[in-house]
């Protein structure tokens, strides 16, 4: 297992000759956002009660193609809201991918119920869907499908499944901003979705999460449990053990700025992977991201493979880029090698996720990245590769 998991973080310096370094992500910052959070400071509305609350919920759920959103404090909040609005308890069980953020597998644990693992696939770096139903068992509730990077799930089989065995179809849409999946938004494809709007996502609020369904008890419950469940009728008074996941009115000015242009964040995230793709078609040795099949990807993170062909090691890879000023990530570490989790899953095998986990990489990926900056981190990919920075590196 050691060889699979990523070296320590290098440290990115500034090379000489340039005067910054490219970070793996970024914001842009440039629309309605300032004023909008002036007119909180303004008003004196900065808590949760404010009214950007509600405009953000609106807006952004009309953005994915759902009737509710319910705004709260992260991604992983949202999840935990999701996952306790559809009742999960105890002994349930959630089918979700190996190869994604611990938060997706944290949020089940969070309301008592057990995550089942299943691989990815090599083309999509999504949950496999083939082998979804040999997962189901008389404790499944759900089927919580991941959007990795961007690109959609394939979802009309997953569909197919919930409705055949009776189970909740639900998205973790954290990284799937503004995606189509057959022409249709990724969020409002299953029974509820959850996004994040971390710092590094492509709508942020700084740290921010939504729920978004059509499904009017999902959203009213997730509602109510976000602000600790306090009664309608009479306010110290619970009937639900609630949370406190609420977003501020600050948080909220902020998103709803950046969804009224959600279009041109999405627009600079593919801008990137062309810019990308062009420029290291011809490199050996690597597998880029693509789109497959009827979608749209947003490519998150332009994320790719090292294949054995690159002639050196991802970690190498990474540690030489990190030497001329670029910023990169490994791609996730599956859960079920987890230190948290892996008891649970020893015996059990999930090659493809491990092998993104040992050959995966994802490059700078921000919205304000120029067409130099890909061009000069292309152009340091392709350095490396023809050994020039190799040795520099070990
Ligand atoms: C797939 C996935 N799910 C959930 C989350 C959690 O979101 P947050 O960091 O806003 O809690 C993330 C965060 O990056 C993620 O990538």
């Amino acid at each position: 297992m050691e060889e699979m998991l990523p070296g320590p973080e290098p440290r990115v310096e500034i090379p000489p000759g340039r005067e910054r370094i490219l970070p793996v992500a970024g914001t842009l910052l440039d629309g309605n956002e300032l004023r909008y959070l002036a007119e909180c400071v303004e008003t004196n509305w900065i808590s949760s009660e404010g009214p950007f609350v509600a405009r953000f919920e609106q807006a952004f759920a009309r953005e994915v193609g759902c009737r509710f959103g319910v705004a709260c404090s992260s991604g992983t909040a949202a999840l935990h809201l999701m996952l306790s609005a559809i009742g999960l308890e105890s002994g349930d069980e959630v089918i979700i991918p190996t190869f994604t953020m611990i938060a997706t597998a944290n949020a089940i644990t969070y309301t008592g119920a057990t995550p089942v693992l299943v691989d990815a696939e090599r083309t999509t770096w999504n949950m496999d869907v083939s082998l979804v139903e040999r997962a189901i068992t008389s404790r499944t509730r759900a089927i919580l499908a991941v959007h990795t990077y961007g690109h959609p799930m394939d979802m009309d089989p997953l569909r197919a499944l919930a409705e055949k065995h009776d189970l909740w179809l639900l998205e973790d849409a954290a990284e799937g901003h503004g995606a189509l999946y057959r022409g249709r938004p990724v969020g409002s494809l299953g029974d509820a979705a959850i996004f994040s709007f971390y710092g590094n996502k492509i709508v942020t609020t700084g740290e921010g999460g939504m729920v978004v369904t059509d499904d009017e008890r999902i959203a009213s419950l997730a509602r109510s449990l976000r602000g600790h469940a306090f009664s309608a009728d009479r306010h110290f008074w619970h009937q639900y053990v609630g949370f406190n996941y609420r977003m501020t009115n600050m948080q909220a000015a902020i998103g709803l700025a950046q969804t009224e242009r959600m279009e041109s964040l999405v627009a600079a995230r593919r801008r990137n992977a062309h810019r990308y793709a062009e420029a290291l078609a011809d490199v050996p040795g690597l597998t880029l991201p693509e789109e497959y099949g009827d979608v749209k990807n947003v490519f998150w993170m332009y994320s790719l493979l090292v294949e054995d062909g690159f002639g050196c090691t991802r970690d190498q890879l990474r540690n030489a880029l990190a030497a001329r000023g670029i910023e990169t990530r490994s791609m996730f570490i599956p859960i079920h090698v987890q230190p948290i989790y892996r008891e649970r899953f020893r015996g059990q095998q999930f090659p493809v996720a491990e092998e993104l986990c040992r050959r995966g990489l994802y490059l700078p990926s921000g919205p304000a990245l120029t067409a130099e900056d890909i061009a000069y981190v292309a152009g340091e990919v392709a350095r490396v590769r023809e050994g020039a920075l190799v040795v520099g590196a070990e």
